[in-house]
């Protein structure tokens, strides 16, 4: 059993899809790890430090053939697949409903794509998912690029110069990343508030020493779907919400968004009107920017000023921190493998609850039915 580790090809992706730890283990279950040359350099690891833990290092073409499963982070190009074998399996972060285009291609190279980010919120796969892991990093991350860019300081600091007061931080969509950005910011000793359209993170709010601002006593109010995402919520809600939303972003001087809708175009959460409210000298932080984005005027892949105010759209803000993410990446990916590795069958065998929720191809055909309606 052959395991290919790819170097991402994806522009400005710095993460990959396994660590010298996670060869380790896998050599340990019985796999040959082949990692294409280079493939660390973004996470800061060298090539050598693979080859320590067990791994054979050479090119892309010498890496994939013969391979039955391939890691990457992100969906690769199938023009870079050369030498893959059918029925390879491929684990990444497919993006199937963005690249929709890209998997008909998969299905024609005879790969079986795995697309990590389809995995179901079960508890027995929680060890095995991408998206916390790195929404995680993403949180505190954001917190990072604000504090960067704020001209000012975030604790309230007493000196013999006079006092600055604490920076008022709100954070909007309290999901994973949401709640280490809360936790982020308190640390470094703002004032923290922050709101979802689900009411159980009212209570994650107060645990973390921070201010919920809520809609009260308006229909539809729990905003909770299945597998604990959020739902589109009612025009009355949205009204309610955004009246709310626009007194208290006027006060704030860091606010870090991070709301997302599965499926869905990101919910606009801060108007242009609402950032010309605020302080000239204040930061927007968007994360979700690359899914549409929930300020107006943000724009992917740059800090731009609206209204003396600046708004952050780093891409790919796991990739910032590549390290880290990849260290948590790659394990995600070992757990997955680790939890339906079968001693018999040299390899791991999927069930039918996890293994038809990320399939996206299989002989040949797109198999996955979200992508079929
Ligand atoms: P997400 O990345 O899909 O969305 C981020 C946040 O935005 C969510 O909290 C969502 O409610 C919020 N949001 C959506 N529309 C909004 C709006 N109009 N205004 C304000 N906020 C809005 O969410 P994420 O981080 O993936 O987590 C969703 C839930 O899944 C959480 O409850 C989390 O605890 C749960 N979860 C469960 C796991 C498991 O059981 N294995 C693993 C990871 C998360």
């Amino acid at each position: 059993m052959k395991i290919a580790v790819l170097k991402e090809n994806a522009g400005g992706e710095r993460r990959v899809a396994a660590t010298p730890e996670t060869v380790k283990k896998l050599t340990a279950l019985g796999a040959q790890i082949a990692v294409e040359a280079g493939a660390g350099e973004g996470a800061t690891i060298a090539d050598q430090a693979y080859a320590d833990a067990g791994a054979t290092i050479g090119g892309r073409i010498d890496a994939l053939v013969d391979a039955e499963i391939v890691l990457a982070v992100q969906g690769p190009d199938p023009d870079s697949l050369t030498g893959l074998k059918p029925g390879a399996w491929i684990v990444a972060q497919a993006n199937p409903f963005g690249e929709r285009a890209r998997v008909d291609r998969y299905a024609a190279l005879g790969a079986e794509v795995l697309a990590m980010e389809l995995m179901p919120r079960i508890t027995r796969a929680q060890s095995m998912d991408i998206l916390s892991s790195q929404s995680n990093l993403a949180g505190y991350k954001a917190v990072l690029d604000a504090a960067a860019e704020y001209g000012r300081a975030f604790p309230m600091m007493m000196t013999a110069a006079g006092t600055i007061s604490a920076a008022r931080v709100f954070v909007m969509g309290v999901g994973v990343a949401g709640l280490q950005a809360i936790a982020t910011a308190r640390r470094l000793g703002a004032q923290v508030s922050a709101t979802d359209v689900r009411a159980a993170t009212r209570e994650q709010i107060q645990s973390l020493g921070a201010k919920p601002i809520f809609v009260e006593n308006v229909a539809g109010i729990e905003g909770e779907g299945s597998g604990g995402y959020a739902t589109e919520m009612s025009d009355e809600y949205k009204a309610a919400q955004a009246a709310l939303v626009s007194s208290h972003l006027a006060k704030q001087d860091v606010v870090i968004t991070t709301a997302l809708i599965p499926g869905r175009p990101a919910p606009r959460l801060i108007s242009d009107a609402q950032v010309a409210s605020m302080r000239p000298g204040s930061v927007i932080v968007d994360l979700a920017v690359e899914q549409g984005g929930n300020v107006e005027g943000a724009v992917a892949g740059e800090v731009v000023t609206r209204h003396g105010v600046k708004i952050v759209g780093h891409r790919n803000v796991p990739s910032r921190l590549a390290a880290d993410a990849s260290a948590l990446f790659a394990r995600n990916l070992f757990n997955f493998l680790n939890a339906f590795w079968d001693k018999e069958a040299g390899r791991p065998v999927l069930d039918e609850e996890i293994g038809d929720a990320i399939r996206l191809t299989r002989g040949g055909q797109v198999v996955h039915p979200r992508l079929l309606a």
